[in-house]
């Protein structure tokens, strides 16, 4: 049989089981020939091999399935790797969320001082995975979806210019699938966006339906009277998730020219959303009490019921549709529209040419085409700006071993008040990343 041969980089997520999903709801579009799961740790390798794979097993017996912890075998005869790694695990993110709420600044994953921290950690363990991809499987496309996207997209530019290496980012899709369900449409993609940002700091211009109408003005009035409907999507509609949704009108009331994404919240309201966060018990807490809990007692009663009861993946995933829908685009050269992240080359011309932005592109066998948004306003662009300085800053840091330009970064970050904060937070992230970061000098 004729099909794809896909790998999952980071096997042992809580995220693969709603990827394994997707791609298993897709298989008359996107045939699988053999799919491995590659993670570096074996038990959570085998906590997701417990949950799906005698799911695939049984519904595409055709296809070779296996979970390896050694690159050789995981790489070789690939066509896509599908990559999303957690360096340092949920426990780093602990850290990185709970030291700078410590200094009263945003404790987050991909924002402020913790996503800079998890952006050291994570640039090495993706380049490592781009350097075993390439030595095994040297034409296969990587789409990248690793943590802080915006800081990994700009290191694996400077390294790689990208070659056959594509970032992606799923909150713009759980955003436009309450969107799409708030006009009355069932799918993400019943509306193609007019969207210019960074990644997890842009805006909506315009959503067209098929016809070719703009929704966007219907919608903001739906938002301004009810709010925004929470994502239908199951990782997004998790409890930990409720403020978010939330959050999204005051957004808007405050700004109400464009539709926000939702992380701006963190740097519109840094003070306010720090003040809301428990600093003993972050998102990550919430996470590893949620999701991860969830699955490992999953596969406890799949292992006690000796194989016969099955896991409950049931349940809708947008995110994983997306990435089957993107590696359909490349692998057919379809050319559909979709947000990622990409060099902006002018297509924001305000912006830096070399800047990772996340705009709609036109996906080809040969990579993104992203269309021209032209010049955006002052206040979007002082924010981006500020914003994407502070990310350059980290990666050039990483590249050149320099606790001077880290401490540019965190200082530069909206969320952080002073540059006494920004090196408050730094001197103690590097306590913690020990062995994780390079060394600055
Ligand atoms: C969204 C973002 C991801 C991020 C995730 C965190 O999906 O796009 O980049 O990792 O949220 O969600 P969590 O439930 O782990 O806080
Ligand atoms: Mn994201």
């Amino acid at each position: 049989m004729e099909g794809f041969k896909v790998v999952i980089v980071g096997g042992g997520s809580s995220h693969t089981p709603g990827i394994i999903q997707s791609l298993i709801a897709n298989l008359d579009r996107f045939p699988l020939k053999k799919l491995v799961l590659y993670d570096i740790d074996p038990d959570r390798l085998e906590l997701v091999d417990t949950l799906c794979g005698s799911l695939i097993a049984k519904l595409d017996p055709e296809c070779v399935y296996f979970t390896t912890t050694d690159p050789e075998k995981a790489y070789t005869d690939i066509d896509f790797a599908f990559a999303q790694i957690r360096q340092g695990g949920m426990e780093m993110r602990e850290k990185d969320e709970k030291i700078s709420l410590e200094f009263g600044v945003v404790g987050q994953e991909t924002c402020g001082p913790g996503g800079m921290a998890y952006g050291l950690r994570s640039i090495p363990g993706v380049f490592q995975v781009i350097d075993d991809v390439r030595k095994y499987a040297p034409e296969a496309w990587i789409i990248n979806y690793s943590n802080p996207a915006a800081i990994v997209a700009e290191a694996t530019r400077r390294k790689y210019n990208n070659y056959k290496i594509l970032n992606i980012c799923d909150m713009p899709v759980a955003i436009m699938l309450s969107f799409a369900k708030m006009l009355g449409l069932e799918k993400y993609n019943d509306v193609d966006p007019v969207y210019f940002g960074l990644n997890h700091f842009g805006w909506w211009t315009h959503l067209y339906d098929k016809s070719g109408v703009d929704r966007m003005p219907e919608l903001k009035e739906k938002i301004m009277k009810f709010g925004l409907a929470a994502s239908h999507d199951k990782h997004h509609s998790d409890p930990s998730w409720r403020h978010t949704w939330e959050n999204f009108k005051e957004i808007l009331t405050d700004f109400p020219e464009y539709l926000p994404n939702t992380y701006l919240q963190y740097y519109l309201y840094a003070k306010e959303s720090a003040e809301d966060m428990d600093p003993n018990y972050t998102r990550a807490n919430m996470v590893m009490d949620g999701r991860e809990k969830d699955m490992i007692e999953q596969a406890k009663l799949i292992r006690e019921s000796g194989g016969k009861k099955e896991a409950n993946l049931n349940l809708f995933n947008a995110f994983g549709d997306f990435i089957v829908d993107v590696a359909c685009s490349i692998a057919y050269n379809n050319a559909d529209r979709y947000l990622v992240i990409v060099e902006n080359k002018g297509c924001i011309p305000q912006m830096p040419y070399d800047a990772m932005v996340e705009v709609p592109c036109y996906l080809r066998k040969w990579g993104p085409e992203p269309v021209t948004i032209g010049n955006i306003p002052q206040f979007q662009l002082g924010m981006m700006m500020q914003q994407v300085s502070s990310e350059k800053l980290i990666v050039d840091a990483y590249f050149e071993h320099s606790y001077q330009k880290a401490l540019e970064a965190f200082t530069m970050n909206k969320t952080v008040p002073s540059a006494k904060v920004a090196r408050k937070i730094l001197d103690k992230m590097i306590e913690a990343n020990k062995g994780y970061w390079p060394e600055l000098h």
